[in-house]
Formats: structure tokens, C-alpha cells, sequence
């Protein structure tokens, strides 16, 4: 019965949120079309100041929770779960922590009521599942898992119920939304002090080649190297990189470095050899990339280029853009 409702929650608020995203993304919390009751009533309970994630504990017994439990395994343990897409050295809440609750480190809480959403990166509309899969090639360096699989299905499962409460198109206001906070933008790292703050603060969990690991608890994930993130992943542009160790590291001590070392530390991991991440020269294919995109694309040079390492299966590390942008890529 509580399914049925959402479901019919759903199909409508998609309707008006699809109609909003064909005109932009800011416009979206403006817009307001034919409402039904139901949905106009969950909207005006929504109170993003007092919603709270759900924990573990209460995943259902059922066989919804038995998709979202899988779900939660797929993205704590991807690259044990997962090796022919997550061959490296990372899981999905190494960067997402606390199962995607931590809202200083790119929560998944109130995704699923976010997507479809516009993406400049991509410059169009995109799906939760191509989100999930962009993470796949380029976060964890991977292969894309099928939209079809039962693996994305439960992973979706998770996201879907991490979300519980929130109506659709209300996910942008939960805190943490736009990804990983922003930094003072007139801040650069210098790579050679960062060296200096690695040695000190990060190189007893992380390693001195920056490769992590496995045996320490909870499992420490690579920094750089053929099993870290790719360079076309978010943690891989300077700024991103110094918003996440700034509020989340040292581990268990966020915040203790200064918004200098975070830089000067990033600046130094990110000018690390990384796996290379094909098809990124089309990103931001109508322009306005961020100055600290570490690759050239349309009209923008690329910052501080790290070395880059093959990938084993560059066809499948591609999420094919809508055809839209392919079409206008063609005319270019
Ligand atoms: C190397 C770090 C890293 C890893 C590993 C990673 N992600 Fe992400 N992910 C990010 C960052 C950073 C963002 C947000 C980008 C931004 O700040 O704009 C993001 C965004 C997302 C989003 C969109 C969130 C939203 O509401 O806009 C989803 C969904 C997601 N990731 C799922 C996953 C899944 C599932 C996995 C594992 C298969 C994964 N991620 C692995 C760093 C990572
Ligand atoms: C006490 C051990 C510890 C220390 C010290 C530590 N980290 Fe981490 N780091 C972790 C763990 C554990 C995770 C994964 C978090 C999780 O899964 O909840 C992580 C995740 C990361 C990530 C995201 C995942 C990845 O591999 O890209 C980055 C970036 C990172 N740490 C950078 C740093 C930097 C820079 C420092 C030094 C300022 C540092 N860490 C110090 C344990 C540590």
C-alpha cells in the first residue's frame, strides 16, 4: 500500500521534474505545473531541516529489503563484491562515507528524489543509474555495471531507501547536496609542502605509494595509482580533492588540518599517476569547465595534468552520453 502511494507519488512529480529539467536545472525548484493533492501535501510535510536518513537497523524484512541490504553490501564492499567492474582499490563508501550519510562528503541521502538531473559535465539530462555508473568508470575506475543487472537494481534499492521521506524533486534541498562543498576559490595548493603534510598526517594509513590498505581496518583505500580513481572522477580535480580531506581527514579528524594543507596535500595527490579516463575530452561539451579540471576539453586547457595510466577495457569505461550531445559533438 505505502509502495502503490509512492509509486503514484512518483509518476507524477517525474512528469513535472522532467518538464523543469528541459529548461534548466536552477528553474526546477520554481516550477510548478498541475499538482495533485497527495503530492502537494508530502511536499509541505517535508521539512529537510529535521529529515534524518534512516539507519541500517531499520532496512525492512522483506524482499525490498532484502534488494536494499545487497544494495548496501554492492556499495560498502564494490571492489571485494564487484572485481570485474571494481578492479581497484576502492568502494563506493570509501568516498560516500557512512554509507552515503555523511553530508560533507557527497551524500547519497536524497539522490534518488534528485535524478533525473541536469548535468553540466555531461550537458544533459541523466538518469540515477548512468550517475551510478559514471562513479563506476571514473570514481572507482571501473567498468559500467549493466542498467539491467540485479547488482544495479539493488544498488538503486539502497539509494531509493536511503531517501525514504523525501518527495521527489525535494532532494536538492537536503544538506550536502551539491556534492562536495565549496572551497575558497582563490586558494592553490603547492604540491611540494602537500608532499611535506602527506608525510606527516596521511602516509601511516594510506602508504607511502599511496596504494592503501587492505588489513588495516576498516580497509584504507588507494590515493593514486593503477587502483585509485580515475582522472575524469570529481576527487581527481584539485579543489573537489581538498574539500573532502578538509572536512573528512585525517580520518576520524576532519577539519584539524588547515584549508592551506588540505590544498597543498590535494595539489600533491592529484599530480599522482592515475588511470586515464577515455571519452573525458568531451565533458563540459558546450564550455564552462571548472579552472581545475586536470584535462582539456571545450575551450579549456587542462590544470596540472597527472600522468596517466591504460586502462584495461577503455570501451566499457564509457557512459555514452545521451544522444542529444552526441549529436552535437558530431557537428562540431
Ligand atoms: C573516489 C571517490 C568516489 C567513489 C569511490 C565513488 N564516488 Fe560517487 N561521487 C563522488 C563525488 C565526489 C560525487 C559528487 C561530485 C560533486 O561533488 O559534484 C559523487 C556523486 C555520486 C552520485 C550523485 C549524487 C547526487 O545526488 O548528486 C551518486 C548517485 C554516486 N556518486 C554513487 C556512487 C556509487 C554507487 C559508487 C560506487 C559504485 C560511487 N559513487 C563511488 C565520489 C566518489
Ligand atoms: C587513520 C587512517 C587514515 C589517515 C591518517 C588518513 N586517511 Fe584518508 N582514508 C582513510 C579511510 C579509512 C578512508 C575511507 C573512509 C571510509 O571508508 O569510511 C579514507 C579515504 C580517503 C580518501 C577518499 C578515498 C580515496 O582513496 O581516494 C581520500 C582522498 C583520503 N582519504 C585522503 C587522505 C589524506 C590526504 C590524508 C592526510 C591528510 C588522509 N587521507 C589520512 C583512512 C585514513
Amino acid at each position: 500500500m505505502q509502495n502503490m502511494s509512492r509509486a503514484g507519488t512518483l509518476a507524477v512529480s517525474l512528469v513535472i521534474l522532467a518538464a523543469a529539467c528541459r529548461i534548466d536545472d536552477t528553474s526546477r525548484q520554481k516550477a510548478s505545473g498541475p499538482d495533485s493533492t497527495a503530492t502537494s501535501a508530502a511536499h509541505a510535510a517535508f521539512d529537510p531541516a529535521t529529515w534524518r536518513p534512516p539507519a541500517d537497523s531499520e532496512i525492512p524484512g522483506d524482499s525490498l529489503g532484502a534488494s536494499i541490504r545487497r544494495g548496501l553490501a554492492l556499495v560498502m564492499h564494490t571492489a571485494d563484491s564487484l572485481p570485474e567492474y571494481a578492479p581497484g582499490a576502492l568502494s563506493c563508501t570509501n568516498c560516500h562515507i557512512n554509507g552515503g550519510r555523511t553530508a560533507d562528503a557527497a551524500p547519497l541521502t536524497g539522490s534518488y528524489a534528485r535524478f533525473p538531473k541536469y548535468m553540466d559535465r555531461t550537458g544533459a539530462v541523466i538518469g540515477l543509474a548512468d550517475r551510478v555508473n559514471y562513479c563506476f568508470t571514473r570514481s572507482l575506475a571501473g567498468n559500467k555495471l549493466p542498467v539491467e543487472s540485479r547488482e544495479m537494481e539493488d544498488i538503486l534499492s539502497y539509494i531509493a531507501w536511503l531517501s525514504s521521506g523525501v518527495p521527489v524533486g525535494e532532494g536538492k534541498k537536503i544538506d550536502g547536496s551539491e556534492g562536495l562543498r565549496a572551497m575558497p576559490g582563490e586558494m592553490v595548493g603547492d604540491r611540494t609542502r602537500g608532499q611535506a603534510v602527506f608525510t606527516a598526517k596521511c602516509v601511516a594509513c594510506h602508504g607511502p605509494n599511496g596504494a592503501g590498505n587492505p588489513a588495516i581496518p576498516p580497509g584504507i583505500p588507494a590515493l593514486w595509482g593503477p587502483r585509485s580513481f580515475s582522472v575524469g572522477a570529481s576527487m581527481a580535480r584539485q579543489g573537489k580533492a581538498a574539500s573532502f580531506i578538509w572536512h573528512n581527514m585525517p580520518y576520524g579528524l576532519g577539519k584539524s588540518l588547515t584549508q592551506q594543507e588540505a590544498f597543498d596535500v590535494a595539489a600533491f595527490v592529484t599530480s599522482q599517476p592515475r588511470p586515464n579516463s577515455p571519452g573525458k575530452e568531451q565533458d563540459w561539451p558546450t564550455g564552462g569547465a571548472p579552472a581545475d579540471v586536470p584535462y582539456a576539453t571545450q575551450g579549456h586547457a587542462a590544470f596540472l595534468p597527472p600522468p596517466l595510466l591504460p586502462r584495461a577495457n577503455p570501451n566499457r569505461a564509457i557512459v555514452d552520453p545521451p544522444a542529444s550531445v552526441r549529436r552535437k559533438a558530431a557537428s562540431r
